[in-house]
């Protein structure tokens, strides 16, 4: 992960060379850095790693791409018109430290970096850039992606499965997806584990917004019934989320594809399942 961390360290700074206003340039770097779990990336490098790949430029380009997506949509998320939320990731959403204009600019500039990131070191693969750039567009589109998600809380009914794939699934499936291409695979059997992590972890993040504590999770908790968002675990009470959340991951780890590291990258998911909740969440709920 050191070296991950330095790839999109690399291209940040890359980013924010001659010609990009320096408050734009601080505020996209205050969004990626420190990371949260990085989660999506880990899950993208993974899929490669099981797929053969020996890491590499495009690797690590499809990874950074999920990434930005994703710190991006949070951006996006914690703005007043959204979700209206001052923490994140234990400091000030990037609006509260950088104003509204420059955290709307700082969100669109990391969508757009994304793109440029994997064109510019995946293109000795161009069937490979391709696939990717279709993968990383269906993850965050509108057919099914985040934008979708986010915008279904402007509809009057949600179903509420559809919602929680577009808004989290989507991008899980992106990483699974990209990892996959990137390590020259198809990316179209890896969907399914994507969808269904997303779906185990947003079930997760339901359960941290119900009996987390702002200072386990890093950023308010309690939200969903303030703002009256669906949730699994207000629905199904801590206990019964955390049961569904437990056959969830079971029910990923049984359609992880056949490749050359399977079994690896089952045992992997079910250790990284483990930390989709604080492990003090973990124990006060058991
Ligand atoms: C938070 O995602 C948003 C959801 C989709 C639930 P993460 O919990 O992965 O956020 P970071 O990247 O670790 O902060
Ligand atoms: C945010 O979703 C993640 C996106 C896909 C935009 P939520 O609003 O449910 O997540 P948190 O609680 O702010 O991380
Ligand atoms: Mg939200
Ligand atoms: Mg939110």
């Amino acid at each position: 992960m050191v070296q991950f961390e330095r790839f999109l360290e690399a291209v940040l700074s890359d980013a924010r060379l001659e010609g990009c206003p320096p408050r734009l340039g601080e505020a996209i770097h205050y969004a990626v850095f420190p990371g949260g779990a990085r989660i999506r990336p880990r899950l993208a490098m993974a899929v490669a790693k099981a797929c053969g790949a020996k890491g590499g430029p495009i690797v690590a380009s499809a990874a950074a791409a999920i990434e930005f997506l994703h710190c991006a949509s949070l951006v996006h998320d914690d703005l007043p018109c959204f979700d209206d939320a001052e923490i994140r990731r234990g400091k000030a959403s990037v609006h509260k430290a950088f104003g509204e204009p420059l955290a709307v600019l700082a969100g669109d500039a990391l969508i757009v970096l994304a793109f440029e990131t994997v064109a510019c070191h995946a293109v000795s693969h161009p069937a490979r850039l391709a696939a990717l750039v279709s993968i990383l567009g269906g993850s965050v589109g509108t057919r099914g992606g985040i934008v979708a998600g986010q915008a279904w809380e402007a509809e009057t009914s949600i179903d509420l499965a559809r919602y929680h794939r577009a808004k989290t699934g989507a991008l899980f499936a992106g990483a699974t997806m990209a990892g996959a291409t990137a390590a020259g695979h198809a990316g179209a059997p890896w969907r399914a584990l994507g969808e269904k992590l997303g779906s185990a972890f947003q079930v997760a993040d339901d359960i941290r917004d119900v009996a987390g504590t702002a200072g386990e999770i890093g950023k308010p908790a309690g939200q969903d019934a303030l703002l009256h968002r669906p949730n699994l675990a207000l629905e199904l009470g801590v206990s019964g989320a955390i049961a569904a959340l437990d056959a969830m991951i079971e029910d990923a780890v049984s359609v992880v594809p056949e490749c050359p590291g399977q079994i690896d990258l089952q045992a992997q998911i079910r250790i990284t399942a483990r930390s989709f909740l604080p492990e003090s969440l973990a124990r006060r709920a058991a």
